[in-house]
């Protein structure tokens, strides 16, 4: 089976922030951790470049849209490169293939007689990108609380009416369809109403930026619609060279998404699907928000900027990532503050993996000369650590990473606490095989701790491996197996792996 896993594609018109680099981190996450169990994986990133919000801010800037563009783009990019994401697609709206596919998707929903035109009189929400009706609006903004143009034009509608039943159906028959499962009844909710179609131009007169509709020359397509099509277009949609890649890779594809898109993934992606005549995703699953202390979404709309770059220097990277994995359920909303995530980092990985670490290596190198002791006997540490790395496959397969990663912590603890009551610093001085057999232990738990972890920290991990003597690529067959270690192979102390990070309330 082949796992491929999208990331919304994000706006432009600003820098990336803590809640891209959030969704990004945990699709690399869960992409590494497939790949470490031997399935074929694929990610997509990218950037959705047209549209009015991205065009006045170009004109802030009093620059072209595309030159623009093409140097807020370097900065995902390098935010990426930063924080260790492995993407295999960085996509971009402006690319050329995209373009065309896009334009070949409108063609064949009009010629099938599913576009049709009319005026449209409502509100159109610039920091959403969304055509709101006189029911939604609340106090003169939008349902999220920002600013509406009124709109009164000619535009194109895509007859999303006539495939709401369907919709409904495909929901209540794909259990997994949409996740968490009171997403999944938010749609649901919200389908009992009536489904209105969906606009899907804007007058070139008004929005120039965009990608220009095949039927219609003045108008150009509709933001969402454009980017919705990109996880189509970016594996093959429209290119009849790449038919095989995209009856491939679709089939397969999982959206993970923030909830503030949901209906824009659950509502209109699919019912354009549907009018493709194209399979559903298999699965769009909705995280929840970072918030600050005051329970705000932590944003760059409303100027709570925290850029992940600036923490990855406190914490770095590996630290980063641990943290964004850890102390949230895919889901749910969590808080986020500098507070927390040293909190997180130096009682977990300082104190937890750093201790069991250093205290082995030290231990080894001081009795041993550096080099592995034999093992005399089965450890009883072995079944509670096989045992971890099937739970933690499993809390992988059922999108749960942070219950993921505390079968690791719990074994960690376990593992510091036995090694606390055999006290081989002491035992060696009386019975140096009885010393050895636990530091052999320490080190089997480090080393399968290790190749369990590395999804999240790929760069820690690796150099954790490497000073317990086990350079082998990390894969899964290795972290059930115990006693895999060699005796006599060399390790190293080195500097702490996670030096704790002082702040003045620890
Ligand atoms: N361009 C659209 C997506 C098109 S996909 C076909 C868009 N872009 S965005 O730049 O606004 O990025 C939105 C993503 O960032 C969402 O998934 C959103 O939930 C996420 N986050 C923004 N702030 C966030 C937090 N404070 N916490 C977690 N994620 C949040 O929407």
């Amino acid at each position: 089976m082949s796992f491929y896993i999208t990331t919304p594609i994000y706006y432009v018109n600003d820098i990336p922030h803590i809640g891209h680099a959030y969704t990004t981190i945990v699709a690399d996450v869960l992409t590494r951790y497939h790949k470490l169990f031997g399935e074929e994986s694929f990610m997509l990133t990218g950037t959705d470049e047209h549209g009015q919000k991205v065009q006045a801010k170009a004109k802030e800037f009093d620059k072209d849209p595309k030159a623009f563009v093409d140097e807020i783009v370097l900065r995902f990019i390098d935010a990426w490169k930063g924080l260790d994401i492995q993407y295999d697609i960085f996509m971009r709206t402006t690319f050329d293939y995209h373009i065309l596919g896009v334009q070949k998707a409108l063609q064949k929903i009009f010629d099938q007689g599913d576009i049709y035109e009319k005026t449209y009189d409502g509100w159109y929400c610039v920091s959403d990108e969304i055509f709101y009706t006189e029911k939604d609006v609340v106090e003169g903004k939008c349902p999220n609380g920002h600013a509406l143009q009124k709109i009164s034009e000619k535009n194109y509608f895509f007859k999303m009416s006539k495939y709401q039943q369907q919709l409904i159906e495909h929901i209540e028959k794909n259990p997994d369809f949409i996740r968490p499962d009171y997403r999944k009844n938010e749609v649901l909710g919200f389908l009992k109403k009536p489904l209105e179609d969906l606009c899907i131009s804007r007058p070139k007169s008004r929005l120039s930026w965009g990608i220009e509709l095949p039927f219609d020359k003045d108008y150009v397509t509709y933001v969402w619609f454009d980017a919705l099509m990109n996880y189509c277009t970016a594996v093959g949609y429209g290119d009849s060279k790449r038919e095989k890649e995209f009856s491939k890779r679709w089939p397969n594809v999982i959206h993970l998404i923030g909830k503030d898109i949901l209906t824009t993934h659950a509502i209109y992606w699919p019912t354009i699907l549907m009018g493709l005549g194209l399979s559903l995703p298999k699965m769009i699953f909705a995280h929840g928000w970072w918030l600050t202390g005051e329970n705000e979404k932590m944003s760059k709309s409303q100027g709570k900027v925290v850029r992940p770059l600036d923490l990855k220097d406190v914490v770095g990277v590996d630290g980063l990532r641990y943290f964004l994995t850890r102390d949230i359920f895919l889901g749910n909303d969590a808080q986020f503050s500098q507070d927390l995530v040293i909190a997180r980092v130096n009682s977990e990985l300082a104190n937890n993996l750093g201790n069991l670490q250093s205290r082995a290596t030290n231990l080894i190198d001081k009795f041993f000369g550096g080099k592995i002791p034999p093992p005399t006997k089965i450890s009883t540490l072995k079944d509670p650590t096989e045992a971890a790395a099937e739970l933690l496959k499993s809390s992988i397969l059922s999108f749960s990473p942070n219950v993921a990663v505390g079968h690791v912590v719990d074994l960690l603890n376990h593992a510091n606490k036995y090694l606390e009551e055999k006290a081989p610093w002491k035992t060696a001085k009386t019975d140096l095989s009885a010393a050895g057999d636990v530091l052999y232990d320490a080190l089997e738990v480090l080393r399968i701790s290790g190749i369990l972890l590395h999804p999240v920290m790929p760069t820690k991990m690796t150099e954790l491996l490497r000073r317990i003597g086990w350079s082998k690529t990390p894969n899964f067959e290795d972290a059930k197996k115990w006693g895999m270690l060699q005796e006599g192979t060399a390790v190293t102390k080195g500097d702490p792996l996670f030096p704790r990070v002082e702040t003045k309330n620890t």
